[in-house]
C-alpha cells in the first residue's frame, strides 16, 4: 500500500518520527467501551415544571458533571447535511499534496491553515502524530469564505450551510447547560462574549498499519466553551478519560460527541468537567473528524460566575482575559498541556 502523502510531502509511515516512545503509547487493550457515555436525545420532555429541572436538561447536566461529555441525537441538523460536509472535508484530504500544501502553516495568527500536530519528548525530540488538521473560521462566513478551498467545488459552499446549522445547535446547547447550572439560559452565551471566536478543525486519520505505535491526536482538553464534533460513521477513534481509564467514544448513527471545554469547566467553577480526550488510529479505515469551536475572543474575561460563588463553594480559579490563556496555551506547545492548573487558585 502506498503511503499517505502529509501536505508537506512527507510519506506517513512508522518511522521514527512518527513512532511513539513507549511510555507514550495508546496501550489499546486497555481501553474500554464507553456503554456508560449518555446518548442524549434533544426531543426529550423539556419543560420546566417550576419544580426544578426539565428531564432533558437533567440529563445534560448529569453527564457535564460525570464525563464533560455526551453524544446527542434528534439535534435538528440534518443527516444529508452532515453526510455532505463528511464527504466535501475528506475530499479536501484526497487532494494532491501540492494542493493542499498552499495552505500549511505553523503560525498561529493564520486563520485557514494545514499543520499537523506533535509532542516533544525529552532525549527522543519531536514525534509527529499519525494525522493532518485543516482548520478555520466559520462564521461570520462572508469575512472568509474567499479563503477557503476552490476544490472540491461545493465546499464552501455546504461548509456555510453546516456553520448555520451548527451555529443554532451552538445556541440550545449553550442555553441547555446554563439552565443545567441552574443560571438564567442566556448566562454562558453572554460571558463567551458578544464576538465569540468560531473555528472548526477537521482531522484525517489515514490507515495505520500499527495503531499501537502512533496517536492520531495526543491527549489534551478543548479550549473555549464546548466543540460540536461530527465523526464518519464506523470508524472509531475517539477516546475519552474517565477516573483515570480510557474509554472509546464509538460513533453513533446521526449524533454530536458533544465536549466540554476548558472555558466552561471555569465559569462554572469546576461544577463541570472539561473532557481530556485524544484519537487514536485505526488500522483499517481511514477516519475523519471534524469539531466546530465555540471560544470567547481575546478581550474577554473570564473566571467563575458569581453566582455558583459562596461561602461552601469558593473561587477555584482567578480571573483572567482569554488572551492570557491563550499565551499559557502557547507557551505549552508541544507538552501535554495543563492550561487551566495555570489559573487555579490555591485552596483555601
Ligand atoms: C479535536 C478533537 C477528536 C477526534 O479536534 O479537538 O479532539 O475524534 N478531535 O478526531
Ligand atoms: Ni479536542
Amino acid at each position: 500500500m502506498t503511503p499517505y502523502q502529509l501536505a508537506n510531502n512527507t510519506p506517513l509511515t512508522l518511522s521514527p518520527k512518527f513512532t511513539l516512545p513507549e511510555a507514550e503509547r495508546p496501550n489499546l487493550s486497555e481501553v474500554l467501551p464507553s456503554d456508560s457515555i449518555p446518548i442524549i436525545d434533544l426531543n426529550d420532555h423539556d419543560i420546566d415544571d417550576g419544580q426544578g429541572p426539565s428531564p432533558l436538561v437533567s440529563k445534560i447536566s448529569q453527564a457535564c458533571e460525570e464525563y464533560g461529555c455526551f453524544q446527542i441525537i434528534n439535534h435538528g441538523v440534518p443527516k444529508e447535511l452532515c453526510q455532505k460536509v463528511l464527504v466535501v472535508a475528506t475530499e479536501f484530504f484526497q487532494l494532491p499534496p501540492e494542493e493542499r500544501a498552499q495552505y500549511l502553516s505553523k503560525d498561529h495568527r493564520k486563520q485557514v491553515k494545514v499543520f499537523n500536530y506533535y509532542r516533544k519528548y525529552e532525549g527522543i525530540g519531536k514525534v509527529t502524530m499519525w494525522s493532518e488538521t485543516f482548520s478555520h473560521p466559520w462564521h461570520p462566513t462572508e469575512d472568509f469564505t474567499h479563503l477557503l478551498p476552490t476544490n472540491p467545488p461545493q465546499y464552501r459552499e455546504v461548509f456555510a450551510e453546516y456553520a448555520r446549522a451548527i451555529g443554532v445547535l451552538f445556541d440550545r446547547l449553550l442555553s441547555l447547560i446554563s439552565r443545567g447550572l441552574g443560571l438564567d439560559e442566556d448566562c454562558l452565551k453572554r460571558r463567551i462574549g458578544e464576538k465569540p471566536g468560531l473555528n472548526t478543525q477537521a482531522n484525517y486519520y489515514p490507515v495505520c498499519p500499527d495503531p499501537e505505535l502512533t496517536m492520531g491526536l495526543p491527549d489534551h482538553n478543548d479550549l473555549g466553551s464546548i466543540t460540536v464534533l461530527l465523526q464518519v460513521e464506523g470508524v472509531t477513534g475517539l477516546q475519552v478519560i474517565k477516573d483515570g481509564k480510557w474509554l472509546t467514544i464509538d460513533p453513533v448513527p446521526d449524533a454530536f460527541v458533544i465536549n466540554l471545554a476548558d472555558q466552561t469547566q471555569v465559569l462554572s467553577n469546576g461544577k463541570f468537567k472539561s473532557v481530556r480526550h485524544r484519537a487514536v488510529t485505526n488500522k483499517l479505515l481511514p477516519r475523519l473528524s471534524l469539531g466546530m469551536f465555540y471560544n470567547p475572543n481575546y478581550d474577554t474575561v473570564i473566571g467563575p460566575i458569581e453566582d455558583l460563588i459562596d461561602e461552601e463553594h469558593p473561587p477555584k480559579y482567578r480571573k483572567y482575559s482569554f488572551k492570557e490563556y491563550m499565551e499559557e496555551f502557547y507557551r505549552q506547545e508541544g507538552k501535554r498541556r495543563s492550561v487551566k492548573e495555570a489559573f487555579e487558585l490555591p485552596r483555601t
